[in-house]
């Protein structure tokens, strides 16, 4: 029988770890936006659900949520390339907006986003980023960033492969033959 957790090779990120970081970066974004107002969280589907629902638990300002769906060809012909799915529901317009993201890579996305959004003339846009990959650290927005993590295969906590172990607890390297066979 497949158990659930038979294809990672090692944890990168622990739930505990997760838990404690998502903790403080929800204390410092309540401080930084402190008597600010509401402000708009944005989720990255699909990554980012389980990230957003953890930070929005714990700050301590007044908030919504709103969600946006993109498609990323970053590794097909036309790369770089980014599609909206999922649009926001509400106008940003004189609103803050904080982009919540699971993992930053190539940053296509997220400076995507950014350009994107600013041209609906928010107050102000930050962005709220969980994992970054090491050696990859391009030239992106990121305002707030929970842990670096090494240029491997990554699943779980949002981040998925195929779809699957998006649900996991904690972040973890996938296993070589889940995607190679050799
Ligand atoms: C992942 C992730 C980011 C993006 C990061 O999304 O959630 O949005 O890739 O990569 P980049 O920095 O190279 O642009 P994906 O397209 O896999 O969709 P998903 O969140 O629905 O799995």
């Amino acid at each position: 029988m497949e158990t659930l957790y038979h294809e990672f090779e090692r944890i990168l990120v622990t739930e505990e770890q997760i838990q404690e970081r998502v903790k403080q970066l929800a204390a410092r974004i309540s401080e930084d936006y402190a008597g600010m107002g509401s402000i708009v969280l944005i989720g990255i589907l699909k990554g980012s659900f389980m990230f957003t629902a953890d930070l929005a638990r714990h700050l301590t300002i007044p908030h919504y949520i709103d969600f946006m769906a993109l498609s990323s060809y970053g590794h097909s012909a036309v790369s770089g390339a980014v599609r909206i799915l999922l649009d926001l529901r509400a106008d940003i317009y004189k609103k803050h907006v904080l982009i919540i993201e699971d993992i930053v890579d190539s940053g296509n996305t997220i400076d995507y986003l950014y350009t994107v959004l600013k041209t609906r003339k928010p107050a102000s846009i930050k962005t709220c980023v969980l994992t970054q990959k090491e050696g990859k650290a391009v030239e992106t927005h990121i305002d707030y960033l929970g842990f670096k993590i090494p240029d491997v295969w990554v699943v779980g906590y949002g981040l998925d492969f195929a779809e699957r172990h998006r649900t996991w607890p904690f972040i973890a390297e996938l296993k070589r033959s889940a995607y190679i066979q050799d």
